[in-house]
């Protein structure tokens, strides 16, 4: 029993004397660890003298409760000391403002994709996207370039490790898969994505570009359709006042083919440099759909007929936001980026 009273006096005094955490949780383990004191007294009630037994064993238990309730008490203690002196060491200023969430935007190129959706949508046109890696055959023959075609220099690309397969030089090998798909249905559809070539890369010219191509295929549709659609696009997106000019032009997969350009407004500054003093600025490649492109896409030119259309949206975003050099689009530059 006196050993008891002993572990008691000893215990009390090293807890009392236990400052912080660290010291209490070391005083923890030695006195209710595995091996610890209280522990082996309460372990010890076997080997007392019976008529002793009960009296030690009920003494051994209230030193433990005792014991564990001053802990978790001191515990609490020490902790709230703690929290209070960090609080008045590193003061918080509840008064600050928070740190601002910094928001996300679209990227300017796809602004403009989706404002050009948009107008095609108003005219009933669906979007339909199809693979940049394309084959030769339907990149260039299938539009009308046999191998030995000169206009394929143009169209110099990427070639992969498989022979014939290439990465799209522009949009309208997808014309052949819309045509195979909705033949003989008539068709209203833009291709927006991504196009490759073998370019130098200067401030006009980048090895990788967004192009949107239109086309248009059924009985009756004529060239008026071509000029209507284009004019009203044109118009919705630079301005109702806008002047469109055709000039003829030459494309393998479209005959007659044009070229589109807009007046430019005379009053913007750059009206000048961007035109090269004409006036006029080319916007986008157009045409009705060649016979031979209709017939490989499985329809019959004798009852079919279509036009397409083929543009570079950067080039647009270009001149609607007066960005002078097109590397800007993909240089990942955010002072570029968040102006828009
Ligand atoms: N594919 C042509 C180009 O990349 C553009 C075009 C598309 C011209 C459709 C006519 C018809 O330059």
């Amino acid at each position: 029993m006196s050993d008891l009273a002993d572990l008691e006096k000893h215990a009390t005094a090293e807890l009392a004397a236990s400052v912080d955490e660290a010291t209490l949780r070391a005083w923890n383990t030695k006195y209710f660890g595995t091996n610890g004191e209280v522990l082996a007294a309460l372990k010890a009630i076997g080997g007392i003298p019976k008529d002793e037994r009960k009296a030690y064993g009920q003494e051994a238990n209230r030193i433990k409760e005792a014991l564990s309730r001053s802990y978790e008490a001191a515990l609490a203690d020490a902790k709230e000391r703690a929290l209070n002196e960090s609080l008045t060491a590193n003061p918080l200023d509840v008064t600050l403002p928070g740190r601002p969430v910094t928001r996300g935007r679209l990227h300017i190129a796809t602004q403009v994709m989706r404002q050009i959706y948009a107008v095609f949508a108003d005219m009933g046109f669906q979007v339909y996207r199809t693979r940049e890696v394309e084959d030769d055959l339907t990149n260039f023959e299938l539009l009308n370039m046999p191998p030995h075609h000169p206009a394929r220099d143009m169209w110099d690309t990427f070639h992969t490790t498989v022979p014939g397969v290439i990465l799209r030089t522009h949009t309208s090998p997808g014309q052949i898969h819309v045509m195979r798909e909705s033949c003989p249905q008539p068709i209203r559809v833009i291709l927006p994505g991504m196009c490759y070539r073998y370019e130098a890369i200067t401030t006009r010219s980048e090895i990788q570009f967004q192009q949107v191509e239109g086309l248009v295929v059924g009985e009756h549709v004529t060239m008026t359709d071509l000029k209507g659609t284009i004019t009203a696009f044109a118009r919705r997106l630079f301005g109702q006042e806008r002047q469109v000019r055709f000039r003829s032009s030459y494309f393998p997969f479209t005959e007659p083919s044009i070229e589109v350009d807009i007046d430019w407004p005379k009053d913007d500054p750059n009206a000048d440099r961007l035109t090269k003093g004409t006036g006029w600025l080319e916007i986008m490649g157009a045409g009705m759909v060649h016979p031979v492109v209709l017939r490989n896409g499985g329809y019959d030119p004798a009852k079919f007929t279509g036009f397409a259309f083929g543009m570079g949206p950067q080039r647009i975003t270009m001149l609607k936001h007066a960005i002078d050099d097109i590397r800007q689009f993909w240089g990942n530059d955010l002072r570029f980026l968040q102006q828009f």
